[in-house]
């Protein structure tokens, strides 16, 4: 966090009710989204725990470019059924340059909507920047049309805002027309076309802990309030203490400054830039928080059931220690519900996310070294075997144990 947010956190008023920390907050929240009902929570998925239990309906769909695990959860809990619909270019690996390969698919969405009907659907979740294929970003222009096509079905829109700023960086260096539009004006119109967003904090609200749920509509404010004060605390702090509503408070008008995202999105360039000099495979373009190593094509003789992606994620663990995270086949495997059999996913990659503000050049150096080495040695490796999972397969990920194969 900057000097500004550790002087600010040291003024919390941490009053149950009302305290002065969460109107600080609830301005700057405002300022950036152009909403008007701001409701703290602990992280991002207690928000989407507040979302799913408003949203999620038994047996409906809710559609989104891809869900992130923490929402996708949630809504299996309330029964939904959630789909992933990105285009076809966000699911390959290395295909051809496409500027916002988090959009979704409309004429999939409008395919779902005319077979299965509007009351089938839930709702649409946009997730920017859609973190599960590379936090690759969602054009406005996509952001619209979504928009449209629900209202005219009258399926509420959401967004998922964990790195709405990122998603900002991008439309206005790639997308014409917004070039010369601020990051707060980018940002106040992505959720022009939505109702309600929730948020991860920890991540564009440049914090450590921190959440929110923000909408425009009161009735699901009233709503979230209630769900808030039986899960996370009383509506003004929703979870968090005052002193981390102040640092958020600062932290979200920080981040969109556009100066901050230049140094941010260029130094993630970076590594991807270096990787791809050591010949390491990755995901193009760039994302906007981490470079994501294609799995299936660095280690090509490890079948997706011995999780190539998780391999290399521990392979850099002993090689450098440094912690990357697989979003492949343990995260994303399926079972067939009929038949039991495994559904292994399209993109099998291992996630390396550079936390902001802390690394310099020469510490994703050490990590282009290390992964350059394995890659070398590739042939050497071999697979793991899953001996542990916890009972929500979607969940797999974070509690999964696993052995060499001999
Ligand atoms: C897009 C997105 N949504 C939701 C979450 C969950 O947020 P939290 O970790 O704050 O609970 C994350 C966390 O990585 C995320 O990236």
């Amino acid at each position: 966090m900057s000097q500004e947010q550790w002087g600010a956190l040291l003024q919390g008023d941490e009053s149950y009710a009302g305290c002065k920390s969460f109107y600080r907050l609830e301005a700057s929240a405002q300022d950036v989204f152009g909403m008007k009902y701001i409701q703290p929570t602990h992280q991002g998925r207690a928000a989407d725990y507040i979302m799913a239990q408003i949203y999620a309906k038994k047996g409906q769909y809710a559609i989104g470019n891809m869900h992130f695990d923490t929402f996708r959860g949630n809504a299996e809990i309330m029964g939904a059924i959630p789909v992933d619909f990105v285009i076809a270019e966000g699911q390959k690996a290395n295909n051809e340059y496409h500027p916002f390969k988090g959009n979704i698919d409309i004429p999939r969405m409008q395919k779902l909507i005319d077979d299965e009907g509007k009351e089938k659907i839930c709702c649409v979740i946009i997730t920017i920047t859609c973190n599960n294929n590379g936090g690759q970003p969602v054009s406005m222009e996509n952001i619209r049309q979504v928009s449209s096509l629900a209202k005219k079905y009258e399926i509420p829109v959401i967004i998922d805002s964990a790195r709405l700023a990122e998603n900002a960086y991008f439309i206005k260096t790639r997308e014409p027309g917004y070039e010369n539009k601020s990051i707060k004006e980018i940002t106040r119109e992505m959720f022009s076309y939505c109702e309600t967003t929730t948020m991860s904090s920890k991540k564009d609200g440049l914090v450590n802990m921190g959440g929110l749920f923000v909408t425009r509509c009161h009735d699901i404010y009233l709503k979230a309030n209630q769900l808030a004060i039986v899960h996370e605390g009383f509506i003004t702090y929703g979870g968090m203490s005052g002193r981390d509503m102040e640092a958020l408070a600062v932290g979200l008008q920080e981040v969109t400054d556009f100066d901050y995202l230049d140094y941010r999105i260029k130094q993630v360039r970076y590594l991807g830039e270096k990787l791809k000099e050591r010949g390491v495979p990755i995901i193009e373009p760039a994302g906007g928080h981490g470079i994501y190593v294609d799995g299936k094509k660095f280690f090509p003789h490890i079948p997706q059931h011995q999780f190539p992606s998780q391999r290399l994620v521990c392979a850099l663990y002993e090689e450098a220690g440094v912690r990357a995270v697989e979003i492949g086949a343990c995260a994303f495997g399926k079972k067939d519900p009929v038949t039991g059999a495994d559904i292994w996913p399209e993109l099998e990659t291992m996630r390396i996310s550079v936390s902001r503000r802390v690394y310099t050049n020469q510490h994703l150096d050490v990590i282009v070294n290390a992964l350059g080495d394995i890659y070398e040695n590739r042939d050497t490796y071999k697979g793991l075997k899953l001996i542990f999972e916890g009972p929500i397969i979607s969940l797999r990920h974070f509690t999964a144990g696993f052995e060499l194969v001999k």
